[in-house]
């Protein structure tokens, strides 16, 4: 059974920008690219910086401690020091509410 969480609304993450909330406990990471909301865990999977501190261009997130870049699409890492992927979350957008689907 899925479950939803509106977590936040449109306005308040900048294109370009993300924002950290919590879903029972998770911090996870939003992300605003050109208008699109994406989600994925906000833990790097290296040593745990929030991702959501992290530089974004286009659809990649540059890890503010150590430079591992992930995919804001799908969580991928796509460069050491990382090894592996972070968790991508599903989210709806109705109105101006952001939705995480879990
Ligand atoms: S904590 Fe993210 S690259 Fe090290």
């Amino acid at each position: 059974m899925t479950k939803e969480y509106v977590v936040a609304k449109t306005s308040d993450i900048a294109p370009g920008t993300a924002k950290q909330v919590e879903v029972d406990g998770e911090p996870i990471a939003i992300f605003n690219v050109n208008g699109e909301f994406f989600a994925i865990s906000d833990t790097c999977s290296h040593a745990q910086a929030s991702l959501s501190e992290g530089a974004v261009e286009d659809f990649v997130v540059t890890c503010p401690w150590h430079g591992a870049r992930f995919d804001i699409k799908t969580g991928k890492n796509l460069c050491m020091p990382a090894v592996t992927p972070v968790q991508k979350f599903d989210l709806k957008i109705e109105g101006d509410a952001i939705t995480i689907v879990m």
